[in-house]
């Protein structure tokens, strides 16, 4: 199993290209099974998770090749069954957001259930419910969704009790297909629903509402391909940027977009750094200063993501004073803060909140990575910390971040990657 050894005390200085967005490359993967032609993705990262999609597809017999450098080209006029098997969901949620393309092009589908995962139950009831809104026959057996349409799915209204993206997107990959309009309330409003609803319109769908929790979809009954380029990960950056503020160093991450993660840069804002914004670039100099402490609660977006709240509290550990996190999308997302107490950081957790104070210095230790963006956490501590920490189980991070090491390296980290 791979791990990262890493020196700490390095300040990071440089440029860092960010890459195509996982959750964004994700759902526009799991559309090219809505086109009739063939379709090219561009800018998609080359991730882990983004190679068991791929292969997810193949699988339904869906010709796609995948040149991982970053371009995806998928023609669906091979697919030859519509079920996507336990071994490949079991290790990918995401896997889901093939269940709504498959039953509004073809009528049926059976996906294995994702089950648990690390960071909470994580259930899929409301992707389910929102299916049987537009007339689907839904039946889950053995860990199967077997879920059937008579003719066409027929557009309806859909409510969902809660912001679900995944929801969201798979409702909306159903509904433009659909016979007649859907209209989708309380959806979630993350720069990658906006990306997939700008890719479907491109392929032909008609959707208005982008960007405000209505969708309006007036269902077509065919789709074409297209060219399209994944939006930049805004987590990617963000994560990026929060190394220049635990280190004290200067980081600007380009090709990428200030708007998609503006709560994000507030925060940075708040801690003392100097944040400018570009059209396609976001620079952060923390000027050798120790950071100032935060406090946030995580929220659908356009309020702070919860895909940073490990990063920043990594931040907080080291800053100047105390700070409150609220945790409110997932419960079981502080699995980071034992790892951190290892590193001497000094946080309490009682339920969903955490209070951290911050320390002036972290030491290295042996810790282990427990889900994605924690293990980014875990690096951060470790860029900031005395002496040499081991981070262990980074297959986590390798589903998330394209060529890490490459790019800490070149902003001047000592980082390596160890195989055993
Ligand atoms: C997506 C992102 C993930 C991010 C999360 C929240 C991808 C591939 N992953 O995950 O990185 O952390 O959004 O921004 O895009 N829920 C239910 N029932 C459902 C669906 C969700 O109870 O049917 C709950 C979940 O357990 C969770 C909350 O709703 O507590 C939000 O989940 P959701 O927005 O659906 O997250 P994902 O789409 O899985």
């Amino acid at each position: 199993m791979d791990k990262f050894l890493i020196q700490g005390g390095n300040v990071l200085k440089g440029a860092v290209r960010i890459s195509g967005a996982k959750n964004a490359a994700l759902p526009l993967l799991a559309a090219t099974i809505l086109a009739e032609t063939p379709i090219t993705i561009t800018n998609v990262p080359n991730l882990k998770d983004v190679n068991t999609l791929v292969k997810l597809i193949s699988g339904l017999g869906v010709t796609i090749s995948y040149d991982n450098h970053d371009v995806v080209k998928a023609d669906t006029s091979t697919l030859s069954n519509q079920f996507a098997p336990y071994e490949l969901v079991k290790t990918m949620r995401a896997s889901i957001l093939v269940l709504g393309p498959l039953l509004a092009r073809y009528g049926e589908a059976k996906v294995s259930l994702p089950g648990g995962c690390a960071i909470g139950s994580r259930p899929v009831d409301q992707h389910l419910k929102a299916l049987e809104a537009l007339g689907a026959h839904i039946e889950v057996d053995a860990g199967y969704v077997h879920a059937k349409v008579d003719g066409r799915l027929k557009g309806g209204e859909v409510i969902f009790d809660m912001v679900t993206v995944g929801g969201t997107e798979n409702i909306l990959m159903a509904a433009v297909l659909a016979e007649g309009v859907t209209t989708i309330r309380n959806a979630a409003r993350e720069p990658e629903i906006t990306d997939l609803a700008n890719m479907l319109v491109k392929m032909g769908a008609k959707i208005s509402g982008i960007d405000t929790d209505t969708l309006i979809v007036t269902g077509v009954e065919r789709l074409s391909g297209c060219e399209y380029a994944v939006v930049a990960d805004r987590i990617e950056t963000g994560s990026y940027l929060a190394a220049a503020a635990m280190t004290g160093g200067c980081v600007r991450t380009t090709h990428t977009d200030p708007v998609l993660l503006e709560s994000v840069l507030e925060k940075f804002e708040e801690m003392g750094a100097e944040v400018t914004r570009g059209d396609d670039w976001i620079e952060l100099d923390m000027q050798g200063k120790r950071p100032k402490a935060v406090s946030f609660r995580t929220l659908p977006h356009p309020e702070f993501p919860t895909d940073m709240q490990a990063q920043i509290m990594a931040v907080n550990t080291i800053a100047r004073g105390f700070s409150t996190i609220s945790e409110t999308i997932f419960e079981n997302r502080f699995m980071h803060v034992p790892e951190l107490s290892r590193m001497g950081a000094n946080i309490e957790v009682e339920g969903n909140d955490a209070t951290v104070t911050g320390v002036e210095k972290l030491s290295a230790a042996p810790v282990m990575a427990t889900d994605l963006r924690a293990s980014f956490s875990l690096v951060l501590a470790a860029l900031a910390a005395e002496g040499e920490t081991l981070v262990d189980r980074i297959y986590h991070i390798d589903r998330g971040y394209e060529k890490i090491e490459e790019k800490l390296q070149g902003l001047g980290a000592q980082i390596k990657r160890v195989s055993e």
